[in-house]
């Protein structure tokens, strides 16, 4: 089936964090391209498979469907050519949950936790919510690309440990949010001899792996599991892949028997283990009848990347778009604008009156670095960026 993400769907009044959320923060003539879901009608399957819910009309408690395990592992070998065991996948609500989960299980108040920096506010939150100490993993932007500097890494690592700080987690974002590196096998293997070498546990959150640029392979964090034996937990998600976060629903993938009963115990304490009657309900038709729809969407959101890449070049070269390899986000400098972290705020709230995310939420090092979510359709896209270049013109050119 043809899909049409052209289509413009007037979110505001459903509760939804991206629009009403945004608009209660900085005012409804705003627009959004920040929260990272998408502007896109769900594939049909999904959709046909929740009216067929509400056409029942009872909503009660849920159980997982017999074949939940079954249709994840299928999907895994499908997409990600990972052959895993039933067994090894555990339902979690959500990831941001799950992540919380591990440091609370794992780990102890005092721990270090390293983190690849810049990173997504939930992993930043698991760590210094729960009191644990964030060893930065800084990451380095060379040319254009930014790459892991396990140097750096190991250089942290031993110097805590001198402090007398026991480092026992990583936190790995696998594609990378914000900035859109799809990781290689090559760094995945230097990651587990890091991981072996100081007795981390590592934590890969992969909800951004159905979003890749052509021609680019995603490599699942369980290749190196033989590595890493015991210390994997892979965290997924079609949640973000079918544009249903709202539904609550993901994975956690854990080779290990020992670990695996472990998060089984926190989410029974934590009373986590029924899913959402929409989340389970969906399951089946997202797993196995909406292969088309994603392979469609990333066609439409690698053509929006190029439309914004190109538009920033040719009307706003200040504003310089790092080249991605996956993910709906663009991750953007503007150290060139030379205006402050403030005044880079005000000028789109303000002026532009398009919302993004600003840089600093990611990190000490990206205040000056705008995260921009391109899921939405190109009309709106267009509108939005025409809005930053009117202010643009005004205030930048006219310095
Ligand atoms: C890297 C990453 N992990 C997790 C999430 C949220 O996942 P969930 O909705 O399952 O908590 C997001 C959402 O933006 C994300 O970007």
């Amino acid at each position: 089936m043809e899909y049409n993400f052209d289509e413009i769907i007037d979110r505001r009044h459903t509760n939804s964090a991206k629009f009403d959320e945004m608009d209660a923060l900085f005012g409804s003539d705003v627009m959004h391209l920040g929260v990272a879901d998408m502007d896109y009608r769900s594939p049909e399957p999904i959709l046909n498979a929740m009216q067929k819910i509400v056409k029942k009309g009872v909503f009660g408690y849920t159980i997982l469907p017999d074949n939940y395990q079954d249709l994840v592992c299928q999907w895994m070998l499908r997409r990600y050519h990972e052959k895993i065991d039933p067994e090894w996948v555990v339902f979690s609500p959500r990831i941001n949950m799950a992540l919380n989960m591990v440091v609370e299980t794992f780990t102890n108040p005092g721990d270090g936790i390293v983190l690849h920096t810049p990173a997504y506010t939930a992993l930043q939150n698991a760590i210094e919510k729960y009191d644990r100490k964030m060893i930065e993993s800084s990451l380095v932007l060379e040319n254009g690309r930014y790459r892991m500097d396990f140097k750096q890494l190991r250089e942290a690592l031993d110097d805590n440990l001198k402090k007398g700080i026991h480092t026992s987690l990583m936190l790995l974002c696998n594609p990378h949010n914000p900035t859109g590196r799809v990781w290689n096998k090559g760094e995945l293997d230097e990651i587990a001899s890091s991981c072996k070498d100081y007795n981390l546990m590592l934590v890969a959150d992969e909800i951004h792996a159905d979003f890749l640029k052509k021609g680019k392979e995603f490599v699942s964090t369980l290749k190196i599991r033989t590595e890493l034996k015991e210390r994997l937990i892979v965290c997924n998600s079609i949640t973000k892949t079918f544009n249903v976060p709202g539904v609550i629903l993901s994975n956690m993938i854990i080779p290990d028997t020992r670990i695996r009963e472990k998060v089984k115990e926190t989410i029974d304490r934590w009373g986590l283990h029924n899913p959402n009657i929409f989340a389970a309900g969906i399951m089946e038709a997202a797993y196995t009848e909406c292969d088309d729809w994603l392979e469609q969407v990333n066609i439409y959101l690698e053509e929006n990347y190029n439309f914004l890449a190109k538009y920033l070049q040719k009307h706003m070269p200040e504003l310089e778009v790092i080249p991605s390899e996956g993910t709906y986000m663009a991750w953007i400098k503007t150290s060139k604008l030379g205006i402050s972290p403030k005044a880079l705020e005000q000028f789109f709230i303000e002026k532009a009156k398009v919302s993004v995310y600003m840089g600093d939420r990611y990190g000490k090092h990206t205040e000056e670095f705008i995260r921009v979510n391109i899921a939405t359709s190109r009309e709106y896209l267009e509108k939005a960026l025409h809005r930053v270049k009117v202010h643009y013109d005004e205030s930048v050119q006219g310095r």
